[in-house]
């Protein structure tokens, strides 16, 4: 089995981390462990939406995460992902949505460890690749370290060894996902601790992270960071992951230079077929920072509203600032 790098990750997030925004990381760090949003086993098995799995060659590496708790149709989906050149296939058990939660996947597996072990060791039986889970520490009132040991302990059993922890609480009934990923408070020191408790795991911890220099801490104390929204929002600040997680120097390519180089691709995207505006939306947070942010943000909204963007290539390279 290939060991993958998981020092700094990007987090799955649905309606974000789609292939266009993936290739848009990707120019930006080579080195970054990508995720896709959630697919759910159903969409796949039952609606035949193969068109979910598509990513393009320059994504590597890159996992994708299955949304499901029904064996036969995870063992399915997961030959598929392995067959579509996925690195990594990862079972989603933090997403606290309703209808998540009335599909019986996500978060509420966290009260079902057997099961999840159980999932986990069939889908890792299916297929060569690293299959890994992505949870919270606990669920509702099961706030406890012990909750998270015991549900880590059981699972592990599945022969998993990458985990990725979202160190806050799901609250299933209440809050909406978006308040289930601000209100319950992260625990950090739940994660330090189950690193020290389970050495042998590969331990990556998410939730809050806002930068590189944070992410240098956790480090000390686990084996991977996952940056979500922080990355998205900007995603320049993965410039320098090379730089300050494995002490090389590439050259650095400036927001003009990643500007010009993504929409030559959206340009081949667009002939394919794709969508203007979906693909457009990722470089709101390029600009982040430069004195003409506002600005650039509005020429994109222009160009998705004429859904056209060449007339727009130029005004906005001038807008950046470098
Ligand atoms: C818009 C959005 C969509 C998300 N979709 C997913 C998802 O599909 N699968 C998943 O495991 N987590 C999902 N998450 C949760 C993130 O992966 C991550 O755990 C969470 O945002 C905390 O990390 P952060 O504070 O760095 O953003 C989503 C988060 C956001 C903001």
């Amino acid at each position: 089995m290939n060991i993958l790098d998981h020092k700094v990750c990007v987090a799955p997030m649905m309606q974000y981390t789609d292939m266009h925004d993936r290739y848009l990381l990707r120019l930006i760090s080579k080195k970054v462990f990508l995720y896709t949003e959630m697919i759910a086993t159903g969409s796949l098995v039952y609606g035949r939406c193969f068109d979910q799995l598509e990513f393009n060659k320059e994504e590597h590496p890159i996992g994708v995460q299955l949304g499901g708790s029904d064996i036969k149709d995870l063992i399915e989906c997961s030959k598929k992902c392995e067959d579509y050149g996925y690195n990594e296939i990862n079972l989603n058990c933090g997403c606290p949505s309703d209808r998540v939660q009335k599909g019986r996947f996500g978060a509420c597996l966290m009260l079902e460890a057997n099961h999840v072990a159980e999932c986990l060791s069939e889908m890792q039986n299916a297929v060569e690749i690293p299959v890994s889970i992505k949870c919270r520490l606990g669920i509702d009132h099961h706030e406890s370290y012990e909750f998270l040991y015991d549900f880590v302990s059981k699972v592990k059993e599945s022969g998993t060894k990458i985990f990725i922890i979202h160190a806050r609480n799901g609250i299933l009934k209440g809050l909406s996902p978006r308040q289930n990923r601000n209100i319950p408070p992260l625990k950090y020191d739940y994660v330090y601790k189950l690193k020290k408790d389970f050495p042998d795991l590969e331990i990556i911890i998410n939730g809050g992270i806002k930068d590189l220099d944070e992410s240098k801490n956790h480090l000390n104390k686990v084996d991977g960071v996952m940056i979500g929204r922080c990355a998205y929002d900007n995603p320049f600040m993965l410039k320098d992951v090379e730089n300050k997680f494995y002490n090389e120097n590439p050259i650095i390519e400036s927001k003009k230079e990643i500007l010009n180089k993504y929409l030559d691709y959206v340009e081949i995207k667009i002939s394919e077929g794709h969508n203007l505006p979906k693909m457009l939306k990722h470089l709101f947070g390029l600009s982040r920072g430069d004195k003409n942010a506002k600005i650039f943000r509005l020429k994109i909204i222009e160009a998705m509203k004429e859904n056209s963007i060449q007339p727009f290539r130029k005004e906005l390279d001038d807008l950046l600032v470098y």
